[in-house]
């Protein structure tokens, strides 16, 4: 995911977060709701998850408080994709930002207020899309069942949706999620991997979220489908760790002189697909890395670790374990510190929290 994460400069890249360290920190914009806890200005020391809520979830949630509900979904984003098949991966990485700051609980789509600044427009969530897409399922859900089916479960469901009809595997999708109250852009930069992260850094960055490194490697395995922002690719074509006109060594020579024709210096909102099968989900995003092609340094970063390497080079096999393992992970993904019972609410409208 680290992949799946997805913008002028829209990206969508899953898991692809920009951070400036200097906007880690945030002292800045407040939520409405209690203060954030200290995470420490580093993406390795988030909090250990407080609580499993994973078990007051349940497949049938809404099979009589709304039962069309994962039929609506399921035929609302179909036709988003027939319209925009690149909407894809940014269906997808919206579940995974969402999930990643502050549990699944559908902060990623709150509008920023005069008093906060939202998720949404952190950096890491840069031109971010899908948002008005969500908007009209939630609009067609509350014509059939007003005030039941929460936001954060339409974002579990049309992820599960858009890697399905990409090609990728399905998964059953507890439901059962409540929406939060909260949603900081400070949360956002602080908690999404950066582009930039090392093997390292990026490895403490999901044992905070529970993932191990392998469930990493294939979480971000999501870049199979989806496209980057130059933005996030130019520092490892021209300023690699910080060094003037230094390019990736690890990168295909090929490849990098193809980057820079797409991105040259300077560029932010040209985009790049992040594999060579660009809307289809498949193993060929591992294939392209072991050849060297990683759009993003943190993707090459995965082949930087003895079991990174493994991983890529099994998931890069027809007829592996990828597809399985990616839903696994999903599944798990779509569980962290979700709200339950009488927690949140269900919004009325994704982007703001009901009055
Ligand atoms: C959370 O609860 C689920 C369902 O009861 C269980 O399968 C899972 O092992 C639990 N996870 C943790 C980390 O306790
Ligand atoms: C579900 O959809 C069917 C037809 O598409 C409709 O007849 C039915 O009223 C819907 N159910 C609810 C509870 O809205
Ligand atoms: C989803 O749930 C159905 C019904 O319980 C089950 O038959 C199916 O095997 C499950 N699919 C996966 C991928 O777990
Ligand atoms: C990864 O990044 C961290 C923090 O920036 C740094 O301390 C560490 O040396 C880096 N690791 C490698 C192998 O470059
Ligand atoms: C290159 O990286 C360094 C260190 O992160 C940064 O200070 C500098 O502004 C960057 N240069 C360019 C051209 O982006
Ligand atoms: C680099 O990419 C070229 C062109 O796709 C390919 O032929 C070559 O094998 C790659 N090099 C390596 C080291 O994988």
């Amino acid at each position: 995911m680290v992949t799946m994460a997805a913008t002028s400069i829209t990206f969508e890249v899953v898991i692809i977060l920009w951070i400036a360290s200097s906007l880690i920190l945030g002292t800045g914009a407040q939520g409405t709701s209690p203060p954030a806890p200290d995470y420490g200005n580093d993406y390795g020391s988030y909090a250990p998850l407080s609580s499993n809520s994973s078990a007051n979830l349940f497949e049938e949630f809404y099979d009589y408080s709304c039962p069309n509900a994962t039929t609506i979904v399921k035929d609302m984003v179909t036709t988003f994709l027939a319209e925009d098949p690149s909407l894809a991966g940014s269906l997808q990485r919206l579940h995974f930002h969402d999930c990643w700051v502050n549990g699944c609980d559908g902060s990623i789509l709150l509008a920023s207020t005069s008093s906060f600044s939202a998720e949404r427009d952190g950096l890491s969530n840069f031109k971010i899309r899908g948002i008005v897409e969500i908007d009209e399922i939630k609009a067609a859900l509350e014509d059939q069942c007003p005030l039941v089916v929460s936001c954060a479960d339409i974002l579990a469901l049309v992820a599960r949706e858009a890697t399905y009809m990409a090609g990728g595997p399905w998964w059953n999708v507890s439901l059962g999620r409540r929406d939060g109250l909260v949603s900081r852009a400070t949360d956002a930069d602080s908690n999404l991997p950066t582009p930039v992260s090392n093997w390292t850094e990026l490895a403490v960055n999901f044992a905070g979220k529970g993932f191990t490194a392998r469930e990493m490697v294939i979480l971000n395995g999501a870049h199979t489908i989806g496209r980057a922002h130059c933005m996030t690719v130019t520092p490892q074509l021209y300023n690699y760790t910080g060094i003037d006109d230094m390019t990736n060594p690890a990168l295909n020579v090929t490849f990098a002189d193809e980057l820079k024709q797409k991105c040259p210096k300077g560029n932010t909102l040209d985009t790049v697909s992040m594999d060579s099968t660009k809307n289809q989900f498949d193993e060929l995003f591992y294939q392209d890395l072991l050849e060297g092609k990683g759009v993003l340094q943190s993707d090459l970063e995965m082949m930087n670790d003895p079991l990174g390497l493994q991983v890529v080079t099994e998931s890069s096999q027809a007829g592996s374990t990828f597809f399985d393992e990616f839903a696994a992970a999903m599944v798990k993904m779509g569980m962290i510190e979700v709200l339950s019972g009488a927690q949140g609410e269900v919004r009325r409208h994704c982007q703001y929290i009901n009055q």
